[in-house]
């Protein structure tokens, strides 16, 4: 089918004769003889005004068209005299592709609730606000393949099925082709698809650890999954994470990367998007663009001790007092961020005992070479670390954790054969939307969210 899409007319520096537009109708207002539809194709924000003369062939749907009904307009582009718009389409020919009944279509010209447009999933991406999250989402994806790429790195692909827990953590999402009734002895693990219990993968991390020391610079982005059974506006299920892998790095070069990453793509998005981001600039966050401007500065970057002396120095009453030893909360994450530092924050070195087995140990045998970055409104939006690459160290800190150093055979053969010092993080795709965004709960930024007790379709 042969169309010219909305977003490309509307750039248009002259007037074009017979272009073809097809999209849904967003509104319609009928006047003596002839009617003003708005449509939208999802390519930009903007609809498209279009004026349908009351004798043009199709011109007798007009009167039962309703919002949401599917349409293919041909028609003139001239310049519109009217206020608000710079092209309008003087439409020669009309047609239907869909009708949706008023009676039953749900999203009318009013403002709809975020939890109402939750409910309906396979709609709301017709809305502005839905719309707009997945251009940007579409938009930040290409931006950080294109950073990567120009920086050297290979995109590698971790597998989705694993037989590990990569954060130890436990919040395993089981893949089976077992009745649950079955599930659970030896005998039925032995018949189960794998031979062996199987996971959705929490990170892609270890899998990129076997690239990075093959390849060089490396990253997987892919879904991830985590059975967290914690109902916050900050977690999902299913959520998206890009991992970046350097050999030949340790800790600080990680922490380059990170914030060169954030504030390198999140610019250029300003940039790419700015009619899509301006929505929420005007109807979600006031504060978003001064909150983007925040990311011209340079990250602070302090250690975990630092921080922690600067929480209980802080005179504030958190609900977790800060305490060393203990990890950080988000409460603490935003209160660096958005008050005391008012900018990106990276903290590093954080304590051995609560933080995953494959951490690099300090030299004080204490703390790991781990970095968090925070940011301002969202908290934690990426988690890394150097490797630990010395092979005794990492079998101590396995069996520490209670893991069993045979089941990482291969994970140990990276440090018995040619180990080099390497270091990486993951960064949660959908927190990073939020913050460019301003929108308070994930479930706004996913397409199709997975949360405890909500898997829609
Ligand atoms: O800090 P995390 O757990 O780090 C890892 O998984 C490492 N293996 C990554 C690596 O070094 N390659 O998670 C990384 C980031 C967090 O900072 C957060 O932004 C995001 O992933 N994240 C979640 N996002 C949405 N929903 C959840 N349930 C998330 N859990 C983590």
């Amino acid at each position: 089918m042969q169309r010219t899409k909305i977003v490309h007319l509307l750039q248009s520096d002259a007037a074009q004769e017979d272009v073809v537009v097809m999209g849904w109708l967003r509104t319609k207002r009928e006047a003596k003889g002839f009617a003003f539809l708005e449509l939208n194709d999802g390519s930009c924000l903007a609809n498209l005004q279009i004026i349908a003369d009351a004798t043009i062939p199709g011109s007798e749907h007009l009167e039962q068209l309703g919002t949401g009904a599917s349409l293919k307009v041909r028609g003139n582009l001239a310049e519109s005299p009217g206020k608000g718009q710079r092209w309008e389409l003087q439409a020669t020919e009309l047609s239907v592709f869909g009708q949706a009944d008023p009676e039953r279509y749900p999203l009318q010209k009013k403002r709809h609730s975020d939890e109402f447009l939750r409910s309906i999933a396979e709609l709301r991406p017709r809305t502005n606000k839905y719309g707009a999250v997945n251009r940007l989402r579409s938009e930040l994806a290409l931006t950080m393949h294109r950073f990567f790429h120009e920086r050297g790195f290979f995109y590698i692909h971790s597998p989705i099925i694993t037989g590990l827990d990569c954060e130890g953590a436990g919040e395993l999402f089981r893949v089976t082709t077992q009745d649950p009734q079955a599930a659970g002895s030896q005998a039925a693990r032995d018949a189960d698809f794998f031979g062996k219990r199987a996971f959705l993968t929490v990170s892609g991390q270890l899998t990129a650890e076997v690239m990075a020391c093959a390849l060089g610079d490396v990253y997987t982005f892919g879904p991830t999954f985590r059975a967290e059974n914690s109902n916050t506006p900050r977690h999902a299920a299913e959520f998206w994470m890009v991992e970046p892998e350097m050999a030949f790095a340790d800790l600080q070069d990680a922490v380059d990367l990170a914030e060169d990453l954030v504030r390198t793509c999140v610019g250029q998005v300003r940039q790419a998007r700015d009619e899509d981001l301006n929505l929420f600039a005007r109807f979600v966050s006031t504060e978003l663009e001064a909150r983007l401007d925040l990311l011209q500065e340079p990250f602070e970057r302090i250690t975990y001790h630092q921080a922690i002396d600067i929480l209980a120095q802080s005179g504030r009453s958190f609900e977790y007092p800060p305490e060393q030893g203990r990890d950080l909360q988000t409460e603490h994450e935003r209160f660096l961020s958005e008050e005391y530092f008012k900018k990106g924050v990276v903290v590093t070195n954080y304590p051995a005992s609560i933080k995953p087995f494959y951490m690099r140990v300090d030299e004080d045998g204490q703390t790991v070479a781990a970095l968090d970055v925070l940011l301002p409104g969202v908290g934690e939006i990426i988690g890394g670390s150097q490797r630990e690459e010395r092979l005794e160290g990492l079998t101590e800190r396995m069996q520490v954790l209670g893991l069993q150093p045979e089941e990482y055979e291969w994970y140990r053969n990276l440090r018995r054969f040619g180990t080099v010092p390497h270091a990486g993080f993951g960064l949660g795709f959908e927190r990073l939307l939020m913050y460019m965004t301003g929108v308070h709960n994930i479930r706004d930024v996913l397409p199709f969210p997975r949360t405890p007790n909500n898997l829609s379709f």
